[in-house]
């Protein structure tokens, strides 16, 4: 949605540039508005003349029941005269049910006569997600999951949990709809449903009973409700029981088509546009369970990542070049602050041509320097890569572009259906091609591009952009005018100009009063400049829904209208159009791949980082995903507001995108659209500290928010940072635990307190593991935050952070916290062990410093934790050690498994929750007795300090495994 709201900024730098030099080094011609143009449709969901499929189809009846090996299949044959609702009905299907294991079970309903990958349905193919089957013993008789089904008055089936005969999924009672264009079917839902999931949205945490959630990637910005960049048909729903326990279990959808799920009173109903019902049913039961259960048996378990890359990112749209790049990295020095990784915008491109460099303020030689620089400070570089490429002007030999030519010449592009041509769109550049990663030849194209730029620009990570995939025009506008190339801006930048329109966050004209008067005046003159600058306006015409036509599908008006957010909601608007068609056997369209396009760039840039760097984790950042493709990339959630409300929105959606196995998210912090001010940047600064990707943005023209630019955000960020460097080595874990069994990160208190009824739709606090529990402030002008600490009825006890003394609170209190600006409320989970390090001022020299255990000790005395080391950069790492933690009857011990090598020693331990100094202790390592009369012992409060350790373990903390005993 960018380039929508870009309408105003760019009417505005017409007229800044009749007054200022202008940053353009090229001509370039426009062309009319009208090539956004789109008919207006109305889509199904609001549309009072839609047909309702429930009431005019006819449904199916199953027959011929065949015994599988853990299951079964039937013939579904349709029950009276088609009713052609949206499509063109399939009379013949084949039902399979399996029990693939103990927890989970697959319903496929999917056309008996065609071939499984037939484009005119497109069922999706396991080489673009997996597509589990069964473990081979799992049966009817053995499982979590009952499936049963009727045939009266139509076919309809239910899925039960055994243990307690309860219906988690029934479509009794509503008929199963399956046509070439639109699929349907609804389950019955409990009073009230606790649904969460179906990631991408920005929306409540809970999503509650008048939601419907639009699966067709959208270069849309953050809309509220509405669809943007990712599509994850996989929700967890929760039950509680009498106040004190609850059941949880999931439904997967394996369908990428575009597709809604309307979230009503008692119902959900499911549609998409095409291919099959793939549906997978988990039986939990507790949400963590589903959750791994998805990744870990469905769609795969998240990539594990650089160690580097949990440092401190900083990027912004607008640094002009190199040497405002080291001044932004020389200011986080200055400032004391940690900056583990810059990043570059689209600034650095020549003319925003990926695998460029723009001669006058990037160019190649001084690059290089900047990056030995950086990287010999132990720092790294993520530039951005657009999904599109520029396609040449053909008759102007100076306008060539090499990557351009030689993915042509592979054919590693998609084409446009009419002309056989490519497919030319328009973006940053202008007139663009987009890869086609369904031919190796894409992916060979991609790879050689990749390495050849990273042989000139050595980056360490790629950022993808725009992979939705987003195209500022409609249908293939490229025709026959390449040598038209449309405008796009050559944007002001920071110290050009303030765009006078952006907003600041809510609480600014109260906090900065005179300074908001002022812009306010600027931006009402400006307004008004700009009413005097005509802009042609686009003609749209409306258009009626489409009818099915037999033996044809209507691949860019589809009789189903989805309600993609867009003007007129048609599907060909600011993306490739559903017709552009791969060049694989199949013929493949963008209508099957739309939703796709993002996982398979992010899966192709995957591989090509694997020849760039043989052996190591790929890093690349992506913004469309699908469900997989946690496998290979991680995600930040896109172009979201310098308001309060994203940032709270932002919890959310990050806890959803942990439940789609995409742990590695982050949100731009201090906001990217619109300006921040200080005191929403270092309340967000705070917050982000504990998400895993950490990463200040912003868009062009908006004031500069890197973290040292206020004082008092400096101060919030130098704390909080040191705090975050600190449990790196806890947050590293964290991942270890979620690539290899599907744990959590980022965790909803529901997740670690599933029982508490209370919790079920918190997303204003989270925990970070099992130990940490973050209570953010979401709001403007205030110095205290409420929150809600789970468990104390049973004897939870909750330290403060900082102190470590146990929080006062009752049971099922929302209690009142101190929040000054500057700090943050964290609050340690009694019975956890945290292993932390000292640190440093990069990730590599924290890696290195001495260990701390900070052990916060339960209500009985105990605490557990785990701490998992290796190099922090192969796939495969050679060595890797994970270490248990444990403190019960006075005593801490250590487990060792692995042999991975940390040099650094371990130096101290806190603990919280001791009452009196202990009058001994006795230490071993290795089984061998040390002198603990060198261990420094402080006791006051209830804490105990232990310091001193170091020179007991001289070659590393972990090398042999510690008993360390108290006695009292
Ligand atoms: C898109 C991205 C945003 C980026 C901008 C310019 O809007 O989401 O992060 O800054 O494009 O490349």
């Amino acid at each position: 949605m960018l380039k929508r709201s870009l309408a105003a900024v760019l009417a505005s730098s017409v007229l800044a540039a009749a007054q200022a030099p202008s940053t353009t080094y090229r001509t370039i011609p426009s062309l009319t508005p009208q090539i956004d143009a789109a008919p207006s449709l109305v889509p199904a969901i609001y549309d009072p003349t839609a047909p309702n499929a429930q009431a005019i189809c006819p449904g199916y009846k199953a027959s011929n029941v065949v015994n599988t090996t853990q299951g079964f299949t039937a013939d579904l044959t349709i029950a009276g005269p088609a009713c052609s609702a949206y499509g063109n009905d399939i009379a013949d299907l084949t039902l399979a049910v399996e029990y693939q294991a103990k927890q989970r079970l697959s319903v496929k309903i999917y056309p008996r006569h065609l071939a499984p990958h037939n484009t005119s349905l497109y069922i999706l193919p396991a080489f673009l997600t997996p597509e589990p089957s069964g473990d081979g013993s799992t049966t009817a008789a053995t499982s979590d999951l009952s499936f049963t089904w009727s045939n009266e008055p139509s076919f309809q089936f239910k899925v039960s949990r055994v243990s307690n005969g309860e219906e988690i999924f029934s479509t009794y009672g509503y008929k199963i709809v399956f046509e070439d264009q639109f699929l349907e079917l609804v389950t019955n839902m409990v009073k009230d449903y606790n649904v969460y999931g179906l990631a991408e949205n920005i929306h409540d945490f809970r999503l509650g009973n008048n939601f419907t959630q639009t699966f067709y990637a959208a270069d849309s910005g953050n809309p509220i409700d509405g669809n943007l960049y990712g599509t994850h048909p996989f929700y967890v729903e929760t039950r509680y029981k009498d106040g004190a326990s609850s059941l949880s279990h999931g439904v997967y959808a394996r369908n990428a088509h575009g597709q809604e799920w309307l979230l009503r009173n008692r119902t959900i109903t499911y549609r998409t546009i095409g291919g099959s019902f793939d549906l997978y049913f988990l039986s939990g039961p507790k949400p963590t369970d589903v959750i791994a259960q998805y990744q870990n048996g469905i769609v795969g378990l998240p990539a594990l990542q650089m160690y580097w890359t949990f440092g401190f990112h900083q990027c912004r749209w607008g640094y002009e070049n190199w040497t405002v790049l080291q001044e932004v990295v020389d200011g986080y020095a200055n400032a004391g602050i940690q900056l583990e990784v810059i990043w570059n915008d689209i600034d650095y491109m020549n003319q925003y041509r990926d695998f460029t460099n723009g001669e006058l303020n990037y160019p190649v030689g001084p690059g290089q320097e900047f990056l030995a620089r950086l990287h010999a400070a132990g720092q790294h570089y993520v530039p951005i890569i657009d999904s599109n490429i520029y396609a040449e002007n053909p008759s102007n030999a100076s306008d060539a572009y090499e990557p351009f030519q030689r993915g042509a010449a592979m054919g590693a592009f998609i084409r446009n259906p009419g002309t056989g041509d490519f497919y030319y769109g328009d973006n940053w550049p202008g007139f663009s091609v987009w890869t086609d990663f369904l031919v190796p030849q894409g992916q060979e194209f991609w790879t050689y591009e990749c390495s050849d730029w990273h042989s000139r620009i050595p980056y360490d990570g790629i950022w993808i952009d725009l992979s939705e995939a987003s195209s500022f025009c409609v249908g293939s506008c490229g025709d026959g005018r390449l040598d038209q190339n449309p405008v796009h801006p050559p944007f002001k930048l920071p110290g050009e100009y303030l765009n006078v329109d952006y907003e600041f966050p809510e609480a600014f004209n109260i906090t900065n009063a005179t300074e908001a008067s002022s812009l306010s005046a600027a931006s009402a003159s400006q307004s008004s400049a700009n009413a005097a600058i005509s802009t042609p306006a686009i003609v749209t015409t409306t258009q009626a829904r489409t009818l099915p036509t037999p033996g044809v599908r209507n691949l860019d008006f589809p009789p189903y209208a989805l309600n993609n957010l867009f003007d007129g909601h048609a599907l060909v608007k600011n993306s490739i159009a559903p017709n552009a068609t791969h060049n694989d056997a199949l013929n493949t369209t963008e209508y099957e791949m739309h939703n796709l396009y993002g996982h398979q760039i992010s899966n192709a840039t995957y591989h090509a980082l694997l020849q760039v760097f043989p052996g190591r984790r790929p890093f690349t950042v992506g913004r469309s995903t699908f469900a997989g493709s946690g496998n290979f990339t991680s995600h930040w959630g896109g172009d979201n507001n310098s308001k309060w409300g994203s940032m709270y929105l932002a919890i959310a959606q990050m806890f959803t995108f942990a439940m789609a196995g995409i742990p590695m998210f982050g949100v731009d912090t201090c906001g990217f659209s619109h300006n921040t001010d200080m005191e929403l940047c270092a309340r967000w600064m705070e917050m982000d500290a504990f998400m895993p990707f950490y990463r200040n943005h912003n868009v062009f023209a908006s004031v500069a928010q890197e973290a040292y630019r206020w004082g008092s955000v400096a101060e919030a960020t130098r704390r909080v940072m040191n705090i975050r460097y600190s449990l790196l080595t806890y947050m590293y874990t964290l991942f270890y635990y979620a690539h290899n069994e599907g744990e959590t990160v980022m965790r909803a208190l529901q997740w670690e307190f599933p029982d508490d009824a209370s919790l079920a739709a918190v997303d204003n606090q989270f925990m970070l593991g099992p130990s940490l529990l973050i209570t953010p402030v979401l709001q403007p002008l205030v110095t205290t935050v409420k929150g809600v600490f789970p468990g104390v009825a049973e004897g939870t006890i909750w330290y403060d952070y900082y102190t470590l003394q146990p929080l006062d609170v009752a049971a099922g209190e929302n209690k009142t916290l101190d929040a000054p600006l500057e700090h943050i409320n964290v609050h340690i989970r009694g019975g956890s062990i945290l292993p932390m390090q000292v640190p440093g001022n990069t990730t590599e020299t924290t890696k290195n410093n001495p260990y701390e255990l900070t052990i916060a000790l339960d209500k009985d005395g105990a605490a557990t934790g785990s701490l998992y080391l290796d190099d922090g950069v192969s796939i495969a790492p050679n060595a890797t050690k994970l270490i248990h933690l444990s403190y019960a009857s006075d005593t801490l011990t250590t487990s060792l498994s692995g042999s991975y090598h940390s040099a650094a020693p371990l130096a101290n331990i806190t603990i919280a929750g001791v009452p009196s100094l202990p009058s001994g202790i006795d230490l071993s390592i290795a089984g061998q007795p040390c002198e603990a009369a060198a261990v420094t012992l402080v006791h006051g409060a209830g804490v105990l300090y232990l310091s001193g350790l170091e020179e007991f373990t001289p070659g590393g903390a972990w090398e042999g495994e510690m008993v360390l005993r108290f006695s009292f």
